[in-house]
């Protein structure tokens, strides 16, 4: 094609729309990506199919292991290929994508290159945009995933997806690989802090407020960004609570907690699809046809591209030892329904070989540069893949980006605990408050898929609590070290002294998850732990400011839960403040003195150990028939949980006594704000199947809603429950609605009512 020819299709479909759940494609995308197509050569085609680590990245990670890396060095990671070779590769058109390009510089670098190639195919760039766009330095960075669950809050976690879009793309990337579906369940995996937690309908509904808030159909291109639904499936439960190992998990498990959320998301339109590390039931998720082709495709109607996790598909023949050699790696990940492969060099040639050698047709190469081509047209990137670097710096932390992101930071956090109203804080009890603890003045508030961010772009603990004190109050703070691994005894005894001459201490206390300080990390991306209590010695911290004699408030910087049970009983009070990102210290000290009352709520249980681990709320009525010995068999805290600083009474739930095929129905309670203060309260409603075929959980959640009150108020909220919603996986494994009696439960209200046959 000839650069005017390209120009001509381009401008034909600068007004592409992003394309939404189940919508006919658009046969103009359809007649370009066809036109193209039959103008490839098998190498351009498979080039699509290929994506690479950005090259400023991969000289960085060169520099760093002391390797000079001029063009013409072999590429570290990439030993068989110099620099120069790979930007030659895109010269030719054999690279379809790009990862971790963080300047909006590099991206029009890389697009340019692109456009040097016979038929100017422009890249998609892909980035871990997963709570903002936070491996770009100056990002606004939210909540971790899992305390915007906490939020409870559909309608912010679209917006704050929107203004995620709004930063990537103005960075010259235009696919973000999130939201996270994990459904958690295991404290000791590193990840749970990129998940929404332990619901299947929380998971699900927040991941179709992502899905639609990067996505955005009706925005301009350069406004939106492909979503990525991941990891398919299921390694949230891996056997031993590490990352990539095996699970094995019942295909009803499966179909009723693992897959909703897929489902879900689909039905929202999501555009591709990750698979993930671990092996599902003895095959690898990377070359698995029932679960890319049959389910996620066949019955979820899944019509996006399929890309591979980092490395998975070799690991095929390298870990699992499913396939002899690398050129069977690529073999079965075809097979299993695999459109682009992440990383590697090699995996471009071995599938122009298969294809020469008539093991695969070509027409399964053409399915897979298909959907990348038609993701490409909808993106707009034909029209415009370059971006202005001076765009990018004046919509990225704009003043509203991060009011959202104090918006949800104050949403997010959990109050856990507070013994005697020790919150919030009374600034004539505790006049001289003292700050301590290895996270209270550091950037492990930011979370896990972040690179170092400006220190004036980042509140702390110490600086928010230092900002919200009251004239009077006097904040002193006691440094004792910034490492979550290890504080020294020198310093517990010294932080322990502090507390004594004070009047309350305040220790923030947790897991470090960012990714760049390597040697500390204690969660995050392949750090999980065989123990969930706090990590190295911070539980002996907690111990010697407690024995101090003042009251201790605990802050816990986390994203997988933490079982401290002694923390719990002995401290006067607890937040869970979770990752709450860039604004996180200033919403911490605005709860922590009263300006903000905390509203979020657990969206995952914690337990009081490893050993409790499988407790999750929504068990089978047998779970806890027997319980342990010698400890509780209760967790610390619930699904749900969360404290207040003033009270609600719940009364007068109504909802029909039938429900009928097709119907969705009102489900109607008053709530008042029977304290002093204003508040929010999150109004969450479960549902119980009381007799069916196969079990069925104990309760389970299906809608909830956040209602604000001014004290002494009473407002109406109205929830829904739909037929659909009450079906369960029946003895062969297909959804089915049984009739009969279900029991509601909202607050302390509960009611029963009949379910009616289809
Ligand atoms: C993670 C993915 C991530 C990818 C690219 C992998 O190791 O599992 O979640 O999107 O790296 O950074």
């Amino acid at each position: 094609m000839t650069f005017s020819r390209s120009l001509l299709i381009a401008s034909i479909l600068f007004s592409f729309a992003a394309r939404t759940a189940g919508a006919a494609p658009d046969p103009r995308v359809e007649a370009a990506v066809s036109d193209l197509v039959a103008r490839m050569t098998l190498e351009e085609k498979v080039g699509q199919m290929c994506q690479y680590v950005g090259i400023e990245h991969l000289k960085e990670a060169a520099k760093r292991k002391g390797k000079v890396a001029s063009n013409n060095d072999a590429i570290g990671m990439y030993p068989q290929m110099t620099f120069a070779q790979l930007e030659e590769k895109v010269r030719r058109g054999e690279v379809g994508s790009f990862l971790h390009v963080v300047t909006a510089a590099e991206a029009n670098r890389l697009q340019e290159l692109a456009r040097e190639s016979r038929l100017q195919i422009p890249l998609i760039i892909g980035i871990d945009a997963i709570h903002g766009n936070a491996l770009v330095r100056g990002a606004t960075v939210y909540p971790a995933p899992i305390g915007l669950a906490a939020t409870f809050d559909d309608a912010l976690v679209e917006r704050l997806s929107r203004e995620t879009a709004r930063e990537t793309r103005a960075h010259g990337a235009q696919w973000a690989f999130s939201p996270n579906l994990d459904v958690a369940r295991d404290a000791r995996w590193g990840r749970v802090g990129e998940t929404f937690g332990e619901d299947p309908l929380l998971v699900g509904r927040l991941g179709v407020a992502m899905v639609r808030g990067l996505q955005a159909p009706t925005a301009a291109p350069e406004d939106r960004v492909l979503a990525c639904i991941k990891h398919a499936l299921a390694g949230s439960q891996p056997v031993n609570g590490l990352n990539g190992a095996p699970t094995d998990l019942s295909e009803r498990t499966l179909r009723s907690v693992f897959l909703p959320p897929y489902f879900a998301a689909i039905r929202a339109g999501a555009g591709s699809l990750m698979t993930a590390h671990n092996e599902l039931n003895g095959v690898p998720c990377h070359a698995n046809p029932w679960l890319i082709e049959e389910v996620l495709r066949g019955e979820g109607g899944f019509a996006g591209f399929v890309v591979s996790d980092w490395m998975d598909v070799q690991r095929l023949a390298t870990v699992h030892f499913v396939a002899a050699d690398l050129k069977e790696t690529a073999y079965q990940t075809l097979l299993g329904g695999m459109d682009m492969n992440m990383h590697g060099p090699g995996f471009f040639q071995r599938v122009v070989e298969l294809v020469r050698e008539g093991r695969v047709p070509e027409a399964r190469i053409d399915q897979s540069v298909r959907r990348i081509l038609r993701a490409k047209f909808e993106l707009g990137l034909f029209d415009r893949p370059l971006v202005d670097e001076a765009h990018a710096e004046q919509v990225t932390f704009s003043p509203a980006h991060q009011a959202t992101a104090l918006e949800a930071a104050r949403k997010s956090i959990v109050l856990l605990k507070n013994d005697a109203g020790t919150l919030p804080l009374d600034p004539v009890r505790s006049r001289r408050i003292l700050v301590t603890g290895p996270l209270a003045d550091t950037h492990a508030i930011l979370g896990d898929w972040v690179l170092p961010q400006p220190e004036d772009q980042v509140t702390t603990p110490l600086e928010g609590i230092r900002q919200a004190a009251p004239a009077g109050v006097e904040v002193s703070f006691f440094d004792c070290g910034r490492s979550a691994q290890r504080v020294e005894p020198s310093a517990i005894t010294a932080a322990a002294a502090a507390a004594a001459t004070a009047d309350l201490t305040v220790v923030v206390v947790g897991d470090n998850e960012l990714r760049y300080e390597e040697n500390d990390k204690t969660g995050g991306e392949n750090v999980d732990r065989s123990d969930i209590e706090l990590p190295g010695n911070q539980l002996a911290l907690v111990q010697a400011l407690v024995a101090a004699g003042k009251p201790v408030v605990v802050v816990l910087v986390n994203g997988r839960p933490l079982g401290s049970e002694w923390t719990v009983e002995r401290c006067a009070a607890l937040i869970e403040a979770f990752q709450p990102g860039s604004l996180g210290g200033q919403a911490l000290g605005e709860i922590l003195f009263g300006v903000v009352n905390p509203s979020g709520r657990l969206p995952i249980t914690i337990p009081r150990h490893a050993g409790q681990i499988q407790v999750h709320y929504n068990h089978m009525p047998s779970q806890y028939f027997h319980k342990y010995v010698l400890t509780s068999s209760d967790p610390l805290f619930w699904f749900g949980h969360g404290l207040s600083y003033t009270s609600f009474r719940y009364s007068n739930l109504r909802l029909p006594a039938r429900i009928g095929p097709g119907e969705s129905v009102p489900v109607t309670v008053d709530i008042t704000n029977t304290g002093p203060r204003a508040g929010e309260e999150l109004v969450l409603m479960y549902v119980r199947d009381l007799v069916s075929s196969a079990t069925t959980p104990v309760k389970a959640l299906k809608d909830y809603q956040r209602v604000a009150l001014a004290s002494g108020e009473r407002k109406t909220v109205e929830l829904r429950i739909a037929h659909d919603q009450l079906a369960l996986i029946g003895a062969n494994l297909k959804p089915v609605i049984e009739p009969g009696m279900f029991q509601v439960f909202v607050g302390d209200q509960t009611e029963k009512f009949e379910l009616v046959a289809p």
